[in-house]
């Protein structure tokens, strides 16, 4: 066990590059077994919830071989098992892909019901059931949380998502890909995830049309072929560093990005009176002196991601003046709020609102990261307080980050990950 160390007040100054899109990642890296035959994929973001899903595909029969840090080549002509076990769905969410995925490849799959990063509420998975139910697979949940999706044959249909949800999207898509016939999605999530596993599905040789918007069309092939495909850069991880760059002060290029995507972002920090240029693949963040308040409120994309409601929470609570935050994607998700409150944050939570008082600053303490987002946050935070901050629970940020450490530092942030020792036997803490 590790935790990060952050001496913060340094402001920031250069450029950081983002890594592939966890998000994409996490559905292009299943949908890779929809295809007997060999998918090469670039800027893969070198982060633990990937390495799972590679972990997954090994179990299924599949091979990944690693071209350099961030390539791949995954082999599934060899893929012979779809069962997934609690072992390893336990550590992500994003492992009932291989539902969507397996069905559309062999018309069975049992997988254990996911873990991942709890929010603090319920997380459920009614509409990716009624999505496979609706192309013509049978779905039971067994003892021990096991779904067991089997189909003769899928069959394309027309799905109305009752909720916008993302990873419903994903698995119908990953199902119907395959599917006889045309697969109408409507009320479809609009993500660039979304889209980029349309892009990479379609370099396949599926014929996937509107992702992007909220009707989905999808005429099913027989065949998919093997490709080479690059994911796009991580709309979150530049966010974070956005709002990094705003919160600490100074400036700094977060380069290798689509701007398009960070739009909503970009508002929101303008609105706080932050200075933000835009390039072709890059964004240039100049901060100085206190930012102003402004109200947030999380939407699916393209409105303000629930994925960076965290982080800016910690720009607002240092801002000139009160803010609210409205969460209205996820029942639950303030639980951070606690550890911004021991540095020194004037946050009030009331359900799905948080009422933020900016204070001029935070001071350094001993916080935990309760889940990805939370982690990130609590590293800003640190960053902007005054003294040392020790951020506990790091895995929770290796899921989403590649390199965070490398990437602070080298734009001046004071941040060193040390292990955790017993203070009695002096044992590194595992
Ligand atoms: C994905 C992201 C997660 C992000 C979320 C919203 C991945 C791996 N994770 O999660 O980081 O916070 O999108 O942008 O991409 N819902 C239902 N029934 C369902 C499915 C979802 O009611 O069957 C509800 C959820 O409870 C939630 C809302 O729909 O309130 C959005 O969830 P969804 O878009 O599915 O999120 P995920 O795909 O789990």
């Amino acid at each position: 066990m590790d935790k990060l160390v952050i001496n913060g007040g340094n402001t920031l100054h250069g450029k950081i590059d983002i890594s592939g899109a966890k998000n994409a990642a996490l559905a292009i890296v299943p949908a890779a077994i929809l295809t007997c035959d060999v998918c090469r994929i670039e800027n893969i973001p070198n982060i633990s919830d990937v390495s799972i899903m590679f972990r997954i595909l090994s179990e299924l029969g599949a091979s990944v071989r690693p071209i350099d840090a961030n390539t791949v080549e995954i082999d599934s002509r060899n893929v012979q098992f779809f069962t997934v076990p609690y072992e390893l769905t336990k550590h992500l969410r994003a492992s009932y892909y291989f539902i969507g995925a397996l069905l559309g490849r062999f018309g069975k799959a049992r997988v254990a019901m996911p873990g991942g990063c709890n929010f603090g509420g319920v997380r459920p998975i009614d509409q990716h059931v009624k999505g496979f139910e609706l192309l013509g697979s049978k779905v039971t949940i067994e003892e021990n949380a096991i779904v067991n999706a089997v189909s003769d044959q899928l069959i394309g249909s027309a799905i109305y998502l009752d909720t916008v949800s993302v990873g419903a999207t994903i698995n119908i898509m990953l199902a119907a890909a395959r599917a006889k016939g045309l697969t109408v999605i409507e009320n479809a999530a609009k993500e660039p995830h979304i889209v980029d596993l349309a892009n990479f599905l379609n370099t396949m040789g599926a014929d996937i049309r509107g992702a992007g918007t909220d009707v989905i069309k999808i005429h099913g092939v027989s065949e998919l072929h093997g490709c080479t495909y690059s994911i796009i850069p991580d709309q979150i991880e530049a966010g974070t560093y956005m709002v990094a760059a705003a919160a600490a002060g100074g400036d700094v290029l977060i380069n290798n990005v689509i701007p398009k995507h960070l739009e909503s972002i970009t508002a929101k920090l303008v609105e706080c009176g932050v200075e933000v240029e835009e390039f072709d693949e890059s964004i240039l963040i100049k901060s100085d002196g206190r930012p102003r308040h402004c109200n947030v409120k999380t939407m699916p994309h393209p409105g303000f991601p629930t994925d960076m409601q965290p982080q800016i929470a910690v720009l607002l609570s240092i801002a000139e003046g009160t803010s609210i935050i409205n969460e209205s994607v996820w029942d639950s998700r303030f639980r951070y709020v606690e550890q911004l409150t021991h540095m020194g944050a004037s946050i009030k939570v009331d359900g799905k609102m948080a009422v933020i008082q900016g204070v001029e600053h935070l001071k350094g303490a001993p916080v935990k990261a309760d889940d990805l987002r939370a982690g990130a946050a609590m590293v800003i935070a640190g960053l902007v307080a005054s003294g040392t901050t020790e951020v506990e629970n790091v895995v929770y940020i290796d899921r989403g980050y590649e390199d965070i450490v490398g990437k602070l530092r080298s734009v001046g942030a004071d941040i060193q990950r040390v292990p955790i020792v017993d203070p009695d036997t002096r044992v590194r803490v595992s």
